[in-house]
């Protein structure tokens, strides 16, 4: 449920509005930072410590922010290059320090989060949109408890459901792709996606409600996660948060009724939702209404954005090596036969290659770029002693395509996971759903989606570049998405 939330530099000013507030803000912030470093500075009691290599600027409160905004991911190789593992750099008024690499990245991964803490950061974003009661807005083990509600829902049997569901959602939405043609591939997996997740982790009542009305509350509460969002102070009645906060009210009531029906029907479903509202605490205590709709507004949009640009990513890889497309569906047909029948979930996990695929584009497109933690005490990395008040931070993709750790690191080889070690043996050099105690839990359930989908679409249709562009990547948005991610596809004659 974790946010990316750098893309401070690039789209800093993007509306009017926001950006007034913004300039302001900033020149207030900007004065306050100034005398925070001065205090800071002076009370640096601790002469011994040895500080990570800061990365100087000569630009007030902004600092990186607009380096990095730009091209975060070479501003951070850049750095490595230069600093080695760990380093400082300060953007919009905050100190950040990256650890990159396995070694140093582990601290982050070992921590306990009274001493590196992801509330503080990520709350200011999630809480409003997905409401009091759960994720970061409640003490950390209890969301660990609910975390394991929501495995214990992310079960096989479900999941031999799902491919079911979204292999019919799949074949349902691109009927509207005819024959051939060339489209935006990134849009259509992300309205696919929303659909299939509703189905699948809402429960079938809340998926029948799914029409435009609600895809825009979505699209508005999803406009939550925004830099302004990060920065500015709620109460300020920006359109953005007034639309967010009001899609919040709709979405809960709506789920809320479905909620209470489940409560009240005699008959028991089989599935996620049906979980949540048997679970109980350790203590005894069921689950409360509130906190099961904000569980489902965070499993829809924790898995939105980073399984919908996985899936475009994947396609972009597959379009441009034909002959990795072509084994992908080979292997379908020795798995599930010629004929292609329905797929079922035993056969999808036979599908090693189309897996392997799936691992690749994730080493080399980690939809979360960066994992965040506030230090709450001085911590150590590489002989460094991290004050406390740091940002620090680990980001996968530079772990992905480290030179020290991986072979023909850009390149796209997702036979690379046929051998032994193929990241020098590293813990932490391959985290796409992060590590510890604030790891992914929804890994399963997005690759038996992401894999649902391309298994589809592979047998409907052959697929290719247009004219061999292959999509840059927009640094802009929170997640590195595709630009101008239009694809070519011809249907296939079985
Ligand atoms: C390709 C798909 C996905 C990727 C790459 C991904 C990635 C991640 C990462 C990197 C984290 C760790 C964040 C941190 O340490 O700060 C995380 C945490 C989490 N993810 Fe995912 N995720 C994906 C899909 C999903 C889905 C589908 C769900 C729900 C069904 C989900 C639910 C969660 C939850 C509940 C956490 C725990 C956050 C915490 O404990 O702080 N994710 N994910």
């Amino acid at each position: 449920m974790s946010v990316h939330i750098f893309e401070v530099g690039g789209s800093l000013m993007g509306n009017s509005v926001t950006s007034m507030v913004l300039v302001t803000t900033a020149f207030l912030l900007g004065v306050g930072y100034a005398f925070k470093v001065l205090f800071r500075q002076a009370q640096s009691a601790d002469k011994d410590a040895k500080l990570p290599p800061v990365i100087p600027s000569s630009i007030p409160f902004l600092g990186h922010a607009i380096a990095f905004g730009k091209s975060p991911i070479e501003f951070l190789e850049d750095a490595y290059e230069k600093y080695g593992p760990v380093f400082s750099f300060t953007m919009v008024g905050k100190t950040f320090t990256y650890l990159l690499g396995s070694d140093a990245a582990a601290l982050l991964f070992n921590s306990k989060n009274e001493e590196l803490n992801a509330e503080d950061v990520y709350s200011r974003l999630t809480t409003p949109v997905f409401g009091k009661g759960v994720a970061y807005d409640i003490p950390n083990p209890v969301f660990l408890e609910q975390k394991k509600m929501l495995k214990t829902g992310l079960n096989i049997a479900h999941f031999k459901q799902h491919v079911q569901i979204i292999e019919e959602e799949t074949k349902e939405y691109f009927a509207r792709w005819g024959d051939s043609g060339e489209r935006n591939l990134f849009e259509a997996l992300s309205e696919l996606i929303i659909l299939t997740a509703s189905h699948c982790l809402h429960g079938k009542e809340i998926r029948s409600m799914l029409d435009e009305k609600v895809a825009q509350l979505y699209a508005d509460l999803d406009g939550g996660f925004t830099h302004a969002a990060w920065l500015l102070p709620g109460w300020l009645p920006l359109p953005s948060f007034r639309r967010r906060d009001r899609a919040h009210r709709e979405i809960k009531n709506i789920f809320f009724k479905v909620i209470q029906k489940r409560r009240e029907s005699p008959q028991e479903e089989d599935d996620i939702l049906q979980t949540l509202i048997d679970a109980t605490y350790k203590d005894g205590r069921p689950l409360s209404n509130n906190e099961i709709a904000g569980m489902l507004i965070g499993l829809l949009l924790a898995g939105q954005h980073t399984s919908s640009t996985t899936s475009a990513w994947m396609g972009f890889f597959l379009a441009r090596d034909k002959a990795v497309q072509e084994r992908c569906l080979a292997e379908q047909k020795a798995v599930c036969g010629e004929a292609l029948p329905p797929l079922d979930y035993d056969q999808l996990k036979d599908l090693t290659l189309l897996d392997r695929c799936l691992k690749e584009t994730l080493r080399l497109r980690p939809p979360i770029m960066t994992m965040m933690r506030m230090a709450k005490s001085p911590q150590t990395a590489a002989g460094y002693t991290i004050p406390a008040g740091h940002q620090v931070c680990v980001s996968p993709t530079v772990n992905h395509r480290l030179q020290d750790t991986w072979m023909e690191r850009m390149e796209f080889k997702p036979d690379r996971y046929l051998h032994e070690n193929p990241a020098a043996g590293e813990k932490f050099a391959y985290v796409p759903f992060g590590a510890g105690r604030h790891r992914c839990i929804g890994e399963n359930f997005a690759y038996v989606q992401i894999k649902t989908i391309w298994s589809t679409l592979l047998r409907l249709y052959d697929f290719e570049l247009v004219n061999g562009y292959f999509p840059t990547v927009n640094y802009t948005t929170m997640i590195h998405t595709p630009n101008r991610p239009i694809i070519r596809y011809k249907r296939r004659q079985h």
